[in-house]
């Protein structure tokens, strides 16, 4: 059974909850937003399951107060959130759209109110869609555009905002937007998604300096999807196979923002897949940030494969029962494991664990509640593995639990749920689940 207490981290560890602009706000066209790219992939057939779209969501954007009220309530001192690039500038570049940044002064004020840390997330997939249709992140001009809407955003909040994170999983909005075709833009196309990867990063880059000067004592950090990766057998093709992946799946990441460049074992397996880099990226893209952010869900079990895509490797099927709703294996351990290597092979800046969390076939019992017990052993189990990184020697400075809310889960629709707080999308009623009147009381201490 999972034992940690909150009194075993120190005071200045951050709790907190995680949300995204498109998963939970809905106004898709109201006050001004213009569509993003995973509005206009939404629309197209068979992209999200039972067809379902962004358009209304959790309708936060008309019930923040209420909203609010429920990261209160769960007594966390930090709100993950990110903002729509979309409804700040419509048009990806130039105008900038009012309505939009009143938005997101109601919400920043709205937690400093109630005593709750904001910390602000640039870009979480939702790409303005006339960037898209200049090109995307395949483009180099859409770094140059980011940094251009970073630089609004900080302008605006940066007096009130000192936790900047610029982009949310990297390899998501690029490998599977671009490569997989499962997200938005929802292209197949390699060496796009490894140009798109590339300007991801470089736009990182080129963002920091901006926040730098908009925003006194800002802590800057970027988040990324990291998983520990497991060999299927002691086979050496296997063996290889897993390195091989790690590359992809980690190490293309994290190797150039702590300024080694691009893997050089994946620059040899993308053979012309590979990025154009120009004189300056790598150094742009190691930047100074003041933490590094974390997203853990599980943990990847790789064979060697030669139809297995650009790293000729496979993910299997894990045989363990304990999984979440999205099949996804119940792993803490790998937490752990992820934080020491990360700790060994980097000396990074001090982690947050930015997202980290579990959807499961959550129902309304008769009693009006949802006793999603195992949400709650999931979340406790994960801090339990936090506790032991850090005897380990892990600098960590906080833990998000995905999610506050129910919501739009990308291509899943609106059939997994994330929230500590459960959403009837007929009604928009909320009800704190179970777990999250658990996450409270550990909170409470
Ligand atoms: C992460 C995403 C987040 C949410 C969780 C379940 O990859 O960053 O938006 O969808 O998965």
């Amino acid at each position: 059974m999972p034992r940690s207490t909150r009194a075993q981290f120190p005071d200045t560890f951050r709790w907190g909850v995680s949300t995204s602009a498109l998963q939970i706000e809905g106004a898709t066209d109201v006050d001004g937003r213009r569509p993003s790219v995973w509005d206009t992939f939404a629309a197209e057939p068979g992209r999200i399951r039972n067809g379902d779209t962004p358009a209304v969501a959790c309708d936060h954007y008309h019930h923040l107060d209420e909203d609010l009220d429920l990261v209160k309530a769960l007594g966390v001192g930090a709100y993950r959130f990110s903002v729509s690039w979309p409804r700040i500038l419509p048009r990806g570049t130039g105008a900038v759209n009012e309505p939009g940044l009143a938005f997101y002064d109601r919400l920043v004020d709205g937690l400093l109110e109630r005593g709750v840390e904001p910390w602000l997330t640039l870009y979480h997939w939702d790409l303005p869609q006339p960037l898209e249709d200049a090109g995307g992140w395949p483009r180099r001009d859409t770094a140059l555009a980011f940094a251009d809407f970073a630089d609004v955003v900080s302008r605006r909040l940066g007096d009130r905002v000192k936790r900047w994170i610029t982009h949310n999983e990297p390899w998501c909005s690029t490998i599977k937007g671009y490569y997989e075709g499962e997200f938005a833009p929802g292209k197949r196309d390699l060496a796009a998604a490894m140009q798109a990867t590339h300007h991801v990063l470089l736009s990182h880059g080129l963002a920091l300096p901006v926040l730098r000067s908009n925003v006194a004592d800002g802590q800057c950090g970027i988040a990324l999807s990291l998983h520990p990766i497991h060999t299927a057998s002691d086979s050496e093709a296997d063996r290889v196979a897993a390195i091989r992946h790690d590359g992809l799946r980690n190490r293309w990441f994290l190797d150039p923002l702590h300024g080694r460049g691009y893997p050089e074992d994946v620059l040899r397996e993308l053979g012309t897949a590979a990025p154009t880099i120009d004189e300056g990226d790598l150094v742009t893209i190691a930047g100074k940030t003041d933490f590094l952010g974390i997203n853990y869900y599980f943990r990847e079990i790789v064979a060697d494969d030669p139809e297995g895509g650009p790293m000729r490797s496979r993910v299997v099927e894990t045989e363990a029962s304990d999984v979440t709703g999205f099949g996804w294996e119940v792993y803490p351990e790998g937490l752990t494991e992820l934080l020491l290597r990360v700790t060994r092979d980097y000396h990074p800046a001090p982690i947050a664990i930015t997202e980290n969390g579990a959807t499961y076939p959550d129902e309304m019992a008769a009693d009006g509640k949802i006793h999603d017990e195992q949400r709650a052993i999931y979340i406790h189990r994960h801090i339990d593995a936090l506790r032991t990184a850090m005897d380990g020697g892990v600098d960590l400075a906080g833990y998000f639990v995905w999610s506050l809310l129910d919501n739009f889960e990308w291509a899943e629709g609106y059939s997994k749920r994330f929230g500590l707080v459960h959403v009837d999308f007929a009604t928009q009623a909320r009800t704190m689940k179970d777990s999250g009147r658990w996450f409270a009381a550990f909170l409470k201490g």
